[in-house]
């Protein structure tokens, strides 16, 4: 599908739940897709790390390829590598429709942005929690989708940094309302409320979900949770 049809298809959508895959079950992958489209979720969220970015190593283009022709929802791959550059063909080839690259991982993130354009797919821009809004700036223009890491990448089940919020904040007031403001890490059914009221549209998902026994139900709920959040809340509409 073109980069507009999915950003359409992505933003009709809002709030949206993407479970984190670096938590499912990798023994019975096939299953835990289908789980989790039989839970409504709309996109999967890739997390891949290289061992250098990370101290940790997931996964990479050849499995996210295998599994493209199984589920009809929008794979969304979150490159925690270095040097995202020479890697990004592959997985604009494995069939991923948004690609999210570091601010951090290279010197050359305003082209990468343009390659994953041009390949029609949804750019995505993530940075760490200690790096500021000010780094990511003049590259918004290019960003479909900000990506705030609310915890140090690498690892799923980290505890929520609440003071990442500020950065969500000010990423609402800098983008438009075409841009997705999505945060990752540490959210769950406390933490997704105020991340929905400072103006965040995405969440990514591990633990909440993959350690509960009913992904159905623990997508539904964080969903409902964030949408009576940005209800009550005191966020401004757009
Ligand atoms: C961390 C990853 C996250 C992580 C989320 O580096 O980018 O996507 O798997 O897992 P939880 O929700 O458990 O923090
Ligand atoms: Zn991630």
């Amino acid at each position: 599908m073109p980069r507009l049809a999915i950003l359409e298809r992505l933003r009709t959508n809002l709030p949206l739940i993407a479970p984190s895959m670096l938590k499912c079950d990798f023994g019975n992958l096939h299953r835990e897709v289908e789980l989790l489209e039989q839970a409504g979720a709309e996109l999967l969220h890739w997390d891949v790390m290289d061992g250098r970015f990370v101290p940790n190593l997931s996964y990479g283009a050849m499995v996210i390829d295998k599994v493209r022709p199984l589920t009809e929802m929008v794979f969304d791959v979150h490159l925690m590598i270095e040097e995202p550059e020479r890697y990004i063909d592959e997985y604009i080839a494995a069939g991923c429709e948004s690609i999210t690259i570091h601010i951090e991982a290279t010197r050359q993130a305003d082209a990468v942005l343009r390659r994953i354009r041009e390949a029609d797919c949804v750019t995505g821009l993530a940075f760490n929690p200690e790096t500021p809004v000010a780094e990511v700036r003049d590259l918004l223009p290019w960003c479909d989708q900000v990506l705030v890491m609310s915890v140090k990448p690498g690892f799923g089940g980290q505890k929520f940094m609440p003071e990442t919020l500020d950065k969500v904040r000010e990423l609402q007031s800098l983008t438009d309302s075409q841009t997705i403001v999505a945060i990752d890490g540490g959210i769950g059914p406390s933490t997704i409320g105020p991340a929905a009221v400072a103006g965040a549209g995405l969440f990514v998902v591990g633990s909440a979900i993959f350690d509960q026994p009913d992904y159905s139900q623990a997508v539904s709920d964080l969903r409902a949770a964030a949408i009576g959040a940005e209800s009550t809340g005191t966020r401004t509409s757009r």
